[in-house]
């Protein structure tokens, strides 16, 4: 029924949107959707670009290849003034130094973290490089955030395909993974992502997008009063090193309950860090569902997170301290500066004989569609 509502909420503010257009034919010639690229320097001899989608609302995602990395979204607050609602830096050398800690960036082959970096698959082991604590962080050393994707400007100007092909044993990992991502904008205002991959030997895959949110677009230093809503009854819990203890404890009576919409920082305190988990999705069936929403009264902005995967890795920038350099416009990010909701398969998937497959092989495609949708309210 809520998906039905959806679907007619969308097919009218498209139907309004070509009607206006109609009407507009002449004022709004140049309100089309537009693709642009700039060069954003240099990693050895590989030029660096960033490209830039407008839709017609002006509403503009600007990403790189380097990484796959979303540097900017623009969008709209309640008095219709433009706002960047994602942390970054100004520069490429932001994003390469050591601390960037993976703002805006694809993340893989596998997203969150993996217990000592090790797994096995058909009784082989397979030993994976280690960086967090003894366990792998995202894809490892030289996860895919830190290579340059070939990027392919789609028919239409609304999205850009990122294309890469990972080595067999990169990072540790068996098979020669191809990986296609697309990166969508919409006349509604979404940024949507999608992924695919394809494998020649069986090997764990887990791909998402590490962006850091701040919806008041610069006029709030932390995301603490932001309102939050994650449709999940349960969360993975974890060890001091935040690998998961297997367990799924339920979120009822506890800070982990955002069923209902709350300020982030209402029980934060009584987390340690803040949060940082895997929230296990209510799901009804496989296909696009909407999972979490965030808000910020201030500006108006709304953020509904549409996902097809089962869990969502709700991180609120506790690791951020202020003391990182290059930020766009010299901006301080301090802790809890921002919020990441990372669509995801539960961490550890490979070694959790009890959470979702995580494991492709040869001949299947993995594919997942995460969308960020903004409003105003
Ligand atoms: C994920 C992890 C966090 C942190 C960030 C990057 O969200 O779960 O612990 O490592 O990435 O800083």
């Amino acid at each position: 029924m809520k998906k039905q509502f959806f679907l007619l909420l969308t097919s009218a503010s498209l139907c309004l949107f070509a009607c206006n257009n109609q009407d507009k034919t002449k004022e709004t010639a140049a309100m089309t959707f537009q693709l642009t690229e700039q060069p954003f320097g240099t990693i050895n001899n590989d030029t660096v670009t960033q490209y830039t989608l407008t839709n017609p609302n002006g509403m503009q995602v600007r990403i790189l290849n380097y990484g796959g990395t979303v540097t900017n979204i623009l969008v709209p607050d309640k008095n219709k003034t433009m706002g960047d609602v994602v942390l970054g830096f100004d520069s490429l050398a932001g994003y390469l130094q050591a601390g960037n800690p993976y703002f805006g960036c694809l993340v893989g082959r596998y997203g969150n973290r993996i217990a000592k970096g090790k797994f096995s698959i058909d009784g082989q082991t397979y030993q994976l490089t280690l960086n967090n604590n003894g366990n792998t962080l995202h894809g490892g050393v030289q996860g895919l955030n830190k290579v340059i994707w070939k990027a392919t400007k789609q028919a239409g100007d609304s999205s850009l395909l990122l294309t890469y092909t990972s080595k067999d044993g990169d990072q540790g990992f068996p098979g020669n993974l191809s990986v296609e991502v697309v990166y969508t904008l919409t006349a509604d205002n979404a940024l949507q992502i999608s992924y695919a991959a394809t494998t020649d030997k069986a090997t764990p895959v887990n791909l998402t997008n590490h962006c850091y949110f701040n919806l008041s677009g610069g006029k709030e230093n932390t995301i603490l009063n932001h309102e939050v809503m994650i449709q999940a009854d349960q969360y993975t819990a974890v060890d001091t090193l935040l690998i998961p203890t297997g367990q799924l404890p339920s979120v009822k009576g506890t800070p982990f309950d955002f069923t209902v919409a709350k300020a982030i920082g209402k029980e934060m305190s009584a987390v340690k860090g803040g949060y940082d988990h895997n929230w296990v999705l209510n799901r009804k069936g496989n296909g696009l569902e909407k999972i979490a929403t965030a808000y910020d009264a201030g500006s108006g902005r709304l953020m509904e997170v549409f996902t097809t995967e089962p869990g969502l890795q709700f991180y609120t920038g506790n690791f951020l301290d202020g003391t990182l350099q290059g930020t766009k416009g010299n901006t301080i990010y301090p802790q809890h500066a921002a919020f990441c909701m990372e669509t995801q398969h539960f961490p550890d998937g490979p070694n959790q004989p009890s959470f979702p497959n995580t494991i492709l092989k040869p001949g299947e495609k993995y594919s997942s569609v995460t969308r960020y949708q903004f409003s105003v309210k």
